[in-house]
């Protein structure tokens, strides 16, 4: 069994109203009584509307919550609809999901990722930051650059990136049940580690994860990956039974 640090971080989409809060509860009643506990860190990225209701009734500091996206504007500001990295800290969130691909195909451009990194770690927020190629990108060969050019062009080396989690998530990979080959994928993690290290200057490797259709079957054969850092889970995390057994199985 793997003695590092392994993040599980949901991510519940548009999902979920207060009586969710019961897969919360029953997430926490799991980890509390989990071995290793300092080894696994629970994330909890919960639509807007239920993180300052979560945050109060969740008295364990075993699960932290984070927000899903935020408009880049840091404060307040006249912008209909939108909610900043400001108020979402307020509501009690300590993780923010950015750049993830639903948000990037509505439009989000790697230029204005940057801007909504900032606000959140002026916020001090810990920032989930998302990156991964199409289907096409990925046909063409231009997995690689595309990577890259995402790392690049959103993110600054004066950033805190200690405050960076990186989460590789093939945009063909998500929702799909379909997830990259095991050689492909730890190639890809150990590239996005380098690149990151090349930009900052650094010698220390930055948390990556992988996202894309995990679910309690498939844990197993990413487990035999020792550089993902933990998991990003859609789907699976909107179930406390499915979001345990892929932290259960993982540790099989
Ligand atoms: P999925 O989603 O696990 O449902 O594929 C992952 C994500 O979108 O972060």
């Amino acid at each position: 069994m793997t003695n590092k640090l392994k993040y599980f971080i949901g991510n519940w989409k548009m999902f979920g109203d207060f009586s969710s809060f019961k897969i919360i509860q029953e997430v926490n009643k799991y980890i509390s009584k989990s071995k290793n506990l300092g080894k696994k860190k629970i994330v909890l990225c919960v639509p807007n509307t239920l993180i300052h209701f979560y945050k109060k009734k969740l008295r364990s500091k075993l699960i932290s919550l984070g927000a899903q996206n935020c408009h880049f504007h840091e404060g307040y500001g006249a912008f209909t609809g939108s909610v900043s990295a400001t108020m979402l800290k307020r509501l009690g969130a300590e993780y923010i999901i950015l750049g993830h691909s639903e948000n990037r195909l509505e439009g989000e451009t790697n230029q204005i990722i940057k801007k909504k990194i900032i606000s959140s770690l002026n916020q001090k927020l810990k920032v989930i930051f998302c990156i991964g190629e199409t289907f096409n990108e990925k046909k063409n060969g231009k997995t690689y650059s595309i990577l890259r050019n995402q790392i690049k062009s959103s993110l600054q080396n004066k950033f805190n990136k200690n405050k960076i989690i990186l989460a590789y998530e093939p945009v063909w990979s998500i929702g799909t049940n379909k997830i990259p080959k095991m050689n492909e994928l730890e190639n890809i993690i150990k590239f996005i580690k380098k690149d990151f290290k090349l930009f900052f200057k650094t010698s220390n490797a930055p948390k990556v994860l992988y996202g894309g259709s995990v679910n309690p079957k498939n844990i197993k054969s990413l487990s035999s990956i020792s550089e993902i850092d933990g998991f990003l889970i859609g789907g699976a995390s909107q179930s406390s039974k499915k979001f345990i057994d892929i932290i259960e199985n993982y540790y099989k």
